[in-house]
């Protein structure tokens, strides 16, 4: 049994539902741990998974993602969270108002720990593009003003299973997934 640290129930939701059918069960610890500010999502992880390391007997699962948008040379990204909760996705649709580039992806890094081991980091990226404006109710955070590229819908307009099919965390539990099987060979 691996500890998810996340204080998000929408993480929780789409990383068990992904790694259930690979045989992988998850429980959910609810804690906050700090972020630290940083250029890139793995840095953020590593630093905080030595502190989860200290709190979460056995092994355990965090999860840092951001959104980049290439008109915005790449923001909001590590600051996702922060932007998130000031301007919001509607503060980005309408940062990206007269820009006709709409390109921009999501990334997840996901850092497997356990006190007194090296971490393991695994990566998933979703490509797509900025919606004109938020659409859909599902999902948490940016999806609804996030296409993925092959689709007409938003992140938002998708169930879990719909989003898992190509989101970056679930590409990101495919790799955690390959690493773990390969571990019990
Ligand atoms: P965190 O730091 O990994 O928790 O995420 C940074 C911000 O991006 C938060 O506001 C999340 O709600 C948002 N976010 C993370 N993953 C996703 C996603 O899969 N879809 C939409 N928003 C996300």
């Amino acid at each position: 049994m691996i500890t998810f640290v996340t204080t998000n129930p929408g993480k929780f939701r789409e990383v068990s539902a992904a790694l259930a059918p690979l045989g992988v069960r998850l429980r959910r610890l609810d804690r906050a741990y700090p972020e630290i500010q940083a250029d890139r999502l793995r840095d953020v992880v590593t630093v905080a998974a030595g502190i989860v390391a200290r709190q979460v007997p056995g092994e355990f699962l965090i999860d840092d993602s951001g959104l980049f948008v290439d008109a915005l040379g790449g923001f909001p990204g590590v600051y996702s969270s922060y932007v998130y909760r000031t301007i919001g996705p509607a503060g980005i649709v309408t940062l990206m108002n007269k820009e006709a580039r709409r390109g921009a992806r999501f990334e997840t890094v996901f850092l497997l720990g356990r006190r007194g081991r090296p971490p393991r980091i695994f990566r998933g990226v979703c490509e797509g593009s900025i919606a004109r404006t938020p659409r859909g109710r599902g999902g948490f955070g940016f999806d609804p003003i996030f296409v993925p590229r092959g689709s007409r819908r938003t992140f938002g307009e998708m169930s879990v299973e719909e989003k898992n099919a190509v989101s970056h965390r679930a590409r990101a539990a495919e790799a955690l997934a390959r690493h773990l099987g390969r571990r019990l060979r």
